[in-house]
């Protein structure tokens, strides 16, 4: 397991970016998280910053981190959006998605450039969405898609340091239970993933942090900011 490392995560208060926190201070890791809602832990130092105004995030993070060295960087927090279709979604929803899944990702990415932090690995919490549409989910899709591209653009052009896109797999969170109460009748996309938690098919938080982690840490990078499914690992 990663032990004693400094360690940024966004978006730790809830689902898998919770877990990845609290796993990874099981093991002396110092972490420190920016999103939304406050931690509930001393033990991690963190900042609340709603990504919705991703111009706020240099400023937070000038505040939070105190260090030349993150040895990890999780790229974490993210919503799904409304799951509707594409011609009801306004532009002001596709604004707001591409704020919080990808711009804000591009603010924290150039605030460790800028101030020139060291960084082992950048792990980019991807998607089979952000793969191929689905119907209903243009917001999440296209959103995650952009990600994606962001983080192999960052690959390209950054030499100092490693990047990777991480497809965790489902994972019961809030996004499941969002999933859930979207009408199967109006987006017949969502039955699959509805039928899974009836099931108790869908992998709990916990259960993802320790396979992102086991897999990080013996990883290899091969093309710097590849995808990578875990789920087949
Ligand atoms: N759940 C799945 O099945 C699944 C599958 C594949 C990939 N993922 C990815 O996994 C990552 C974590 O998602 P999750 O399932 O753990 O969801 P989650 O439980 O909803 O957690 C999302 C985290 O992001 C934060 N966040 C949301 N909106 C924010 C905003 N405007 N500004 C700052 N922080 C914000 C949340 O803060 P609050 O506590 O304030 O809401 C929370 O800490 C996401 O990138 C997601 O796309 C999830």
């Amino acid at each position: 397991m990663i032990k004693k490392k400094k360690i940024l995560i966004s978006g730790a208060s809830s689902g898998l970016g919770r877990s990845l926190a609290n796993t990874l201070l099981k093991y002396n890791n110092k972490i420190y998280c920016i999103g939304r809602s406050s931690i509930k832990n001393e033990k991690i130092k963190s900042i609340n910053c709603n990504f919705k105004n991703p111009k706020n995030i240099r400023e937070k993070l000038s505040i939070l981190l105190n260090t030349k060295k993150l040895d990890y960087v999780f790229l974490n927090a993210g919503i799904l959006g409304k799951i509707k279709n594409i011609h009801k979604c306004s532009l002001d929803e596709i604004l707001e998605i591409f704020k919080i899944n990808v711009l804000a990702n591009k603010e924290i990415l150039d605030f460790i450039i800028k101030k020139k932090i060291k960084t082992k690995l950048i792990v980019a919490i991807s998607s089979g969405a952000a793969l191929s549409p689905k119907s209903g989910w243009y917001l999440y899709c296209s959103s995650k898609a952009a990600f994606k591209f962001l983080i192999e653009s960052y690959a390209l052009e950054d030499n100092k340091r490693k990047y990777i896109n991480i497809s965790p797999g489902l994972i019961k969170t809030k996004m499941q239970n969002q999933i859930c109460r979207v009408d199967e009748k109006k987006i017949s996309s969502v039955k699959k993933f509805k039928r899974l938690n009836e099931k108790n098919k869908v992998p709990m938080p916990d259960e993802v942090a320790e396979n992102i982690l086991n897999f990080i840490q013996n990883y290899k990078i091969n093309n710097n900011g590849e995808y990578q499914d875990i789920r087949k690992k």
